[in-house]
């Protein structure tokens, strides 16, 4: 049956929506090298704008290192179709694509009428590659490890255990707790010092690369896809480190903990189950049971993993170890900038004990790094003046914050009668809000800033707890 005009548009909406939701680049050209039809996933792949690309010549856009030319161009002036064809090249913001092609020259009536390319990306799995492979050096060991204080001195007694079997072991701290400290330190310990030791983020990557990554590709698996062996297989004899664990989504969870149990590995599209040695570690900054109870971790994995658990103390649970670290880190950046800095001051040192270490360990060492960049010529002793501005600013927040002694105070004096918690801070809020409103004169945008709020989350406050100001 002849297809009327509607029914062509209608079809044509329908092909473009498909086009824009597969997960492959589809880029067209016609006999000319101009663009016809660029999809949304090549969009993202190449980052370009569709305007950029569309009804424009194709070298005039895109960049080609000299010894490769375009496979689009090729299949236009040879008329042969290529497939599986690795290409590097970069757009017209000099940021480096590499795609691994399918590229179709398309004929009407045996006349060539253009070419179309369908791509796979693959810049990020070569640079995720790459950049793990450079990181199979470890650089830390125990004695790297700072602290005297029994917190964490119970910490390291029972990684120093975990070096004398080649169990999981599950690492559990807040940012910057060290972590991978811990991790490194394991492996270099273990019997397993001279091999490899592999380290991934598991929050760094969407799931269907990760898992490509893990497990490996055999050819074919998919469009594109080669013969690449997983982090499992690039850790074999080795240590894995999986950072973030708790990220990974849960049917990769599942694939991971089959990978655990069994000790095999088989990678995408392949059929053959290969044995593995690999000891993981895993880490993650929240607590195992909040992770399971909130479904982010599969039970039956945790078990599995959390045989050997360590859980690093965060830094102000054990702020006795302040000053040894501070030694440390003076040291190394004495060493490093050529400098003779002796200590802190006593205000700088008071300071560091009231302080609540959010970033803990690398928070300090980061301040330490900055303040010494400030210093001067002959000056030998870090200062309060010296500290970077952010923490001088929390520190005047948290002084000027309500103390706690009122707040007792407050709540010895309410007695027996307990008022709901939503009510009594939504007293609080609105008379704080009022205070510092009239404090500064009633502008909305001042007083959001200074909350810490956008202007329309505070017109949004003001509205619910019925304020009567005219916001100017
Ligand atoms: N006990 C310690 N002694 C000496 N240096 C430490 C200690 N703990 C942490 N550090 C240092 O702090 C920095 C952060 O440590 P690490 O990368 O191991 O933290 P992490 O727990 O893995 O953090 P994140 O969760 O953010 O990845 C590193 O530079 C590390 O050397
Ligand atoms: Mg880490």
């Amino acid at each position: 049956m002849e297809k009327t005009r509607k029914d062509l548009v209608y079809l044509n909406g329908m092909y473009k929506r498909i086009l824009d939701e597969i997960n492959v680049g589809v880029h067209a050209v016609d006999e000319t090298g101009k663009t016809i039809i660029y999809n949304k996933k090549m969009m993202q792949m190449e980052s370009m704008d569709f305007q950029d690309v569309m009804d424009k010549n194709l070298l005039d856009v895109f960049m080609f290192k000299d010894d490769q030319s375009s496979t689009l161009v090729k299949a236009l002036q040879e008329g042969k179709e290529t497939s599986n064809v690795k290409q590097t090249y970069f757009n017209n913001k000099s940021r480096e694509i590499t795609t691994i092609n399918n590229t179709i020259p398309i004929y009407s009536d045996h006349e060539l009428q253009g070419a179309v390319e369908i791509a796979n990306d693959v810049t990020k799995l070569e640079k995720i590659i790459k950049g793990n492979m450079k990181k199979g050096t470890t650089k830390y060991t125990f004695d790297h490890i700072i602290g005297t204080s029994t917190a964490i001195k119970e910490v390291i007694e029972t990684a120093k255990r975990a070096t004398r079997t080649s169990s999981y072991v599950l690492i559990v701290g807040d940012t910057g707790t060290g972590k991978e400290l811990f991790a490194q330190s394991i492996h270099n310990g273990s019997d397993r010092l001279s091999g490899p030791f592999i380290s991934q983020n598991c929050a760094a990557l969407p799931d269907n690369l990760i898992e490509s990554l893990l497990f490996g590709t055999k050819r074919g698996a998919f469009t594109g896809a080669t013969d690449t062996p997983g982090l499992f297989e690039q850790a074999n004899g080795g240590t894995l480190l999986l950072d973030e664990i708790n990220s990974l989504n849960l049917s990769l969870q599942a694939k991971l903990l089959r990978v655990l149990q069994e000790k095999t590995i088989r990678r995408l599209g392949d059929t053959k189950d290969m044995p593995i040695d690999v000891r993981v570690i895993a880490n993650m900054n929240e607590d195992p049971i909040d992770a399971v109870a909130n479904n982010r971790m599969r039970k039956d994995l945790y078990y599995r993993l959390g045989v050997v658990t360590i859980f690093v103390p965060p830094l102000k649970d054990r702020k006795e170890d302040i000053p040894l670290l501070l030694e440390e880190f003076i040291e190394k950046y004495n060493e490093r900038f050529q400098m003779q800095v002796k200590g802190l001051s006593e205000e700088v040192k008071h300071s560091f004990f009231e302080y609540d270490w959010h970033g803990n360990v690398r928070e300090l060492e980061h301040i330490i790094e900055a303040a010494m960049n400030i210093l001067m010529d002959g000056e030998d002793f870090i200062m309060y003046r010296h500290l970077p501005y952010q923490y001088r600013n929390k520190m005047q927040m948290k002084e000027r914050m309500m103390p706690l002694s009122t707040v007792e105070t407050f709540m010895k004096e309410t007695g027996d009668v307990t008022v709901p918690l939503k009510e009594q801070l939504e007293l609080f809020e609105k008379s704080y809000i009022e205070h510092v409103l009239k404090k500064n004169d009633f502008n909305i945008s001042k007083t959001a800033k200074l909350l810490g709020l956008s202007r329309q989350s505070l017109q949004y406050r003001l509205k619910k707890l019925n304020f009567e100001v005219n916001p100017l």
